[in-house]
């Protein structure tokens, strides 16, 4: 396994739309290892594939709490296929270190994927897992949380990222933290 480095915004590789796996071998089993060392090493509670500059169509999620065992899901070629009611959560990005901004998105969904087996499932989510599934796949078309944010709250995130690409990335993080 290895850590895989995590693109940040402005880079434009986090724009891309991912293209779907063809076929589920090793390397995409590797890739799937890689994801979720990475997402816990962050640490984060998803991955998509497009975040360490893979385009293709796959997220890890893992949304237990540190007094919970680990609960790993990985999405391949996901779907979703229905979307219900409202919720407002305040979410972060591992590819926007440092910021944390309310988000508008469906209360519940039902998504369906492929395993690492290859088998297809169903998986029907609410709170944070629904957001979650929301947020990762929304990266798998290039779609970003500061593109469903208001216009006024997405100009603030943009400078302040790009404030913080020009002058290295790493000295911001520490300074806001
Ligand atoms: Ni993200």
């Amino acid at each position: 396994m290895a850590i895989r480095t995590i693109l940040h915004y402005p880079d434009k590789r986090l724009r891309e739309k991912a293209q779907p796996v063809t076929v589920i071998d090793d390397e995409i089993r590797k890739l799937a290892e890689d994801m979720a060392e990475t997402m816990y090493a962050a640490p984060g509670c998803g991955l998509a594939a497009t975040q360490i500059g893979v385009p293709k169509r796959l997220f890890v999620i893992d949304t237990a709490t540190q007094d919970e065992p680990s609960a790993l899901r990985v999405f391949i070629n996901p779907e979703i296929l229905h979307r219900e009611g409202d919720t407002t959560w305040e979410e972060g990005c591992l590819s926007f270190p440092t910021v944390h901004e309310e988000v508008k998105r469906a209360a519940r969904v039902k998504v369906r994927a492929l395993g690492l087996d290859g088998k297809p499932f169903e998986l029907e989510a609410d709170g944070l897992l629904a957001v979650a599934i929301q947020h990762e796949n929304d990266h798998l078309d290039g779609t970003l949380m500061i593109d469903r944010m208001s216009m006024l709250k997405r100009k603030m995130v943009t400078r302040k990222m790009e404030k913080r690409a020009q002058r290295g990335y790493k000295d911001q993080d520490e300074a806001s933290t």
